[in-house]
């Protein structure tokens, strides 16, 4: 565990293929959630924030502001933003799993959101950015 802990609180390339060794092969999300690293992920959300703000009471961009974002109610983070019906008959509240789901494919796991970004294909970047939203909130 200690281990972990050390390797977890830097975020080189080399770091990351040591954090990915000590999750296993073929890791569970509950494996790769341990070994994530929120600073990692703080960097991954430079693609986010493209589109989506994620301060206390920032305003709304193209996407609605993600502050508080785990646990939250799908489709009712901001209560300014315009959900599209296809996310917004999603329900539900934003769990790992699901925020999993959402980020590896937006459009497979909510076809028709207006949200206009391809997902993450490595599994460890979501559990990193997964990791970095529950530090805001
Ligand atoms: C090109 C713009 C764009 C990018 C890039 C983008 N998003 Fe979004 N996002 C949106 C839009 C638009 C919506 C609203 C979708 C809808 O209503 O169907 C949204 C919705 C969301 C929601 C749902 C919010 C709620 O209140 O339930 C989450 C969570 C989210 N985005 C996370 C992310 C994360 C994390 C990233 C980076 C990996 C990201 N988004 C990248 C535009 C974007």
């Amino acid at each position: 565990m200690l281990l972990l802990l050390v390797m977890a609180s830097s975020c080189s390339a080399g770091d990351k293929e040591a954090r990915r060794r000590a999750a296993g092969s073929n890791p569970t999300r509950a494996a790769l959630a341990r070994v994530a690293d929120a600073s990692h992920g703080r960097s991954i959300f430079s693609r986010c924030a493209a589109c989506h703000t994620i301060g206390k009471g920032a305003p709304d961009a193209a996407g609605p502001n993600l502050y508080g974002i785990m646990g939250s109610p799908v489709a009712h983070n901001s209560s300014r933003f315009g959900y599209t019906d296809a996310l917004r008959r999603a329900g539900g509240v934003w769990t790992e799993d699901r925020m999993d789901r959402w980020l590896t494919s937006p459009q497979r796991f909510v076809p028709g959101t207006s949200m206009g970004f391809p997902g993450l294909a490595d599994p460890l970047d979501r559990a990193d950015l997964v990791a970095y939203l529950k530090t805001q909130g």
